[in-house]
């Protein structure tokens, strides 16, 4: 009801501001990097606590959906460059399906928001039946089958999210999938006491740091009146980012109905440039990272062919608003963490671009919010 809602519109953008909140609780409780803090359900198996079985394990495979699909594959880049475990991320209908090589020391790692997706149940009972029988979840609904069945569990603390697209379940994801990777880290020996600290200093500070992004809405508001007038958009990013351009499109075509696409930018050249014309925004996500020389070079691309840039970029990037070229400023660079800023404004820009089109942004045509049968 309208009471539940508060000062908001819609569930999706009550869900959105509550993300400082939602990693603050995800988060409370942490005082180091301790693999018991994935050990935390009554029903693990004797004997399969998560200090032995992180000792155990010499690769991770992440099987998930939708959303939930791609905060595993951020955690795939955290894990392979933070904790140097070899790291597969799988689509659950895909992978339930196929003949795979299983490894009994992999740590099966299932992400869901509801913990009652079909299909990614289906995967994990694929995987046991595989041999394989470390199994992890990330969930946010602490009652679930999925964290019934398994050996060990992570409660995200996003609270009940109504709106049929994902948000502060993805964000309380990755608040969860990189205090894993540290935990792993850890367990192979591969976090020195000053990085430990470093990056315990640094998830403290997401809280205050989302909070900081949330101010941004009225830039984002001003982007949203372009695109609802567009039927294509192209979505960028490079490295951790990538991932974060999968999500940032498919939120504006689940609600807006937009199409919308997500390419690593360094793959514009083997296709996606054809469609670049100056009806089709490219938003490009920008962090101060490596990669962004790289990135730029790939925007004068966009920019020879009329394509409109709409950039994500962090305070010190270096990228000035011009024509053709409009910048939103993050307030800070995150480092390792910054994913989970710059889905924000992406989560903004399609609740906002829905909203200029008039759709049910909260129950989007065809869609559910649990997937319970296949
Ligand atoms: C549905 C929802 C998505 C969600 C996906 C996976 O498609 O609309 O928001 O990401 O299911 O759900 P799960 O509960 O497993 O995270």
């Amino acid at each position: 009801g309208a009471a539940e809602l508060g000062p908001y519109r819609h569930f999706m953008q009550k869900e959105i501001f509550e993300q400082p909140r939602a990693i603050a609780d995800t988060l409370q409780g942490v005082d180091g990097i301790v693999p018991e803090l994935f050990d935390q359900q009554m029903n693990h198996a004797p004997g399969s606590n998560a200090a032995h079985v992180f000792k155990e394990i010499d690769s991770v495979l992440i099987l998930a959906c939708g959303t939930s699909y791609y905060s595993g594959c951020t955690a795939k880049y955290w894990l392979e460059s933070i904790a140097k475990i070899p790291t597969q991320v799988e689509v659950a209908s895909e992978y339930r399906y196929r003949e795979s090589v299983p490894n009994p020391r992999t740590l099966v790692v299932t992400i869901t928001q509801s913990g009652e997706t079909a299909d990614t149940l289906a995967a994990l009972r694929h995987a046991q039946g595989l041999g394989m029988t470390h199994t992890l979840t990330i969930c946010n609904v602490a009652t679930s089958a999925m964290v019934r069945e398994c050996e060990l569990t992570y409660i995200t603390r996003a609270g009940i999210e109504i709106g049929v697209a994902s948000t502060k379940a993805f964000t309380a994801q990755l608040a969860g999938l990189f205090l894993l990777t540290l935990a792993l880290a850890q367990a192979k020996g591969r976090l020195s006491e000053a990085e430990e600290t470093r990056h315990l200093i640094a998830m403290r500070h997401l809280p205050a740091a989302l909070q900081a992004v949330l101010a941004l809405e009225p830039q984002v508001i001003a982007w949203s009146e372009d695109f609802a007038k567009k039927e294509n958009a192209l979505f960028l990013g490079r490295g951790l980012h990538y991932p974060i351009a999968l999500e940032g499109a498919l939120k504006l075509k689940e609600i807006s109905y937009i199409h919308a696409e997500a390419y690593p930018a360094g793959e514009l050249k083997h296709g996606p440039l054809a469609l670049v014309t100056s009806a089709m925004p490219v938003v490009t996500v920008a962090p101060n990272d490596a990669l962004l020389e790289k990135l730029k070079s790939n925007m004068h691309e966009v920019r020879a062919r009329g394509g409109v840039l709409y950039v994500l970029a962090d305070a010190d990037s270096h990228i000035e608003s011009g024509e053709g070229i409009h910048v939103i400023r993050m307030p800070e660079h995150y480092g390792e963490l910054s994913p989970l800023l710059h889905v924000v404004p992406l989560q903004l820009l399609a609740y906002h671009t829905a909203c200029a089109r008039g759709t049910d942004v909260d129950k989007p045509r065809n869609l559910a919010k649990s997937v319970t049968v296949e």
